[in-house]
Order: structure tokens, then sequence, then C-alpha cells
């Protein structure tokens, strides 16, 4: 069935786990010894610090790429908002970030660590890699065909964000539960129990996104 919006699927910290795995045994397998972590807030923090325990790495550091665009679009313009802090100088260095989709994060901020921290060796790694990305990583856990992964650290801001389009696609003000689990399905694919669409409904109310408490419907502010 073709969806009306963007394929997504919704990963657990098990899934977020069992990639992380995989990245470190390759990077093991390769014999290569980082001895710092640079994480790519916000996407890439899990999983650097997940790096850091698998490849008994002590000094994590940071970077910030933003983007300008919405969730589960391709488009929107990268800028390095946050450079490096830290000594990297002589150092081996594990750029880490969530996926490889664009590349323009991971492009952006390996140029900048290359650049202002003399590193001895720069690589990078990512939880996931889409198939066709302009920039492969050096290790990556696994490859996939695009979708939009709904990290488990970033669920409410993306639950919330395509329920937003929904209301915009359908063009409606007000929804029942059972209609949102319906087009949830037939926008993205996604379908969620009804104690995670109760914990969305709440935290789009602290949003003040909705009207809330409101029993049945979902009723935009
Ligand atoms: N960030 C950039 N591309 C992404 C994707 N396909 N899924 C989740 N987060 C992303």
């Amino acid at each position: 069935m073709e969806l009306k919006g963007p394929l997504c699927y919704v990963l657990d910290y098990d899934d977020i786990a069992n990639y992380a795995y995989q990245t470190a045994k390759k990077i093991k397998d390769s014999e290569w010894r980082p001895d710092a972590i640079v994480g790519i807030a916000r996407g890439g923090w899990v999983h650097a610090r997940i790096q850091c325990d698998l490849l008994g790495v002590k000094e994590l550091f940071s970077v910030k790429v933003s983007h300008w665009g919405v969730t589960a679009t391709k488009d929107g313009k990268a800028k390095l908002t946050c450079p490096l802090v830290g000594d990297i100088e002589g150092k081996k260095v594990l750029v880490v970030d969530d996926i490889t989709d664009t590349g323009e994060s991971l492009t952006m901020a390996v140029e900048h660590i290359e650049e202002t921290g003399k590193p001895k060796e720069v690589r990078t790694a990512t939880l996931m890699h889409i198939a066709g990305s302009k920039f492969v990583p050096d290790y990556y856990g696994v490859e996939v065909t695009w979708a939009w992964e709904i990290w488990p650290w970033n669920f409410y801001e993306d639950l919330t964000a395509l329920i937003m389009k929904i209301f915009e696609g359908e063009d409606i003000k007000e929804l029942t539960t059972p209609q949102l689990k319906k087009h949830l399905r037939e926008y993205n694919n996604i379908v969620l129990s009804d104690e995670q669409l109760s914990k969305v409904k709440a935290h789009m109310g602290y949003l003040e996104k909705i009207e809330y408490p409101q029993d049945k419907v979902w009723k935009l502010k």
C-alpha cells in the first residue's frame, strides 16, 4: 500500500544496543583503537557514549551540527553550530553519529575536526547507513534502504511532528485515538500501543500542541 507520508520505523533501546555492538565489533575486528570519541549532537550522543563503553574509551567530546529541516524529510541545510572543545592533537579520533543519510553532518563534522583539532587520524561510525548515501562511514552496524528511523531518544519529538503533519494533511482540528491510529498506519506505517499513544498525547498536551487533559479526542490548540 502506498503511504501518504514517509515510511517510519520505531526503534527501541535493544535495537540500538544491537546496532552499536555490531558497529563496535567491526571496529575491533579492524584492529583500530580510537584514543578519543567525538559525538555529533544531538543524534550521535547516545551512540557515542555507548561506543566509549564498548571500545574502552575515556575521552568523549562533542560538536553540534544543526539542521534546518523537518522530521522525516531529506532536505534541510546543515550548519556547524558548536565547535570542538578539547584536546585531540595527535590522537586517533572516532567521530560518531546515529545514521548516514545525506551525509552532511558527518562531512561537516569531520572537516571541522581535521581543520581545528590536528588529530593523527579520523574515522567515522554510525549505527545505520542508508544505501546510496554520499558519505560512507568507515564503520556502521547495518545498511538499510531509506526510511525515517524513530530513535528511542527522539520518540516524543518525532511522533509529535508526525501527528502535527497528519492534522495538517487531513486539514482537521480534532481526531479520536482510533482515527489517529489509522492515520499513523496509513501515513507512516507506524503501529503504537495504547500506552505509547497515551504517553504521546500527554507529551503533546505538555507542549501545548493539543488541549490537555482530554480523555477521548486529540484537539489542536
Ligand atoms: N537523520 C537523518 N536522516 C535520518 C533518518 N533517515 N532517520 C532518522 N534520523 C535521520
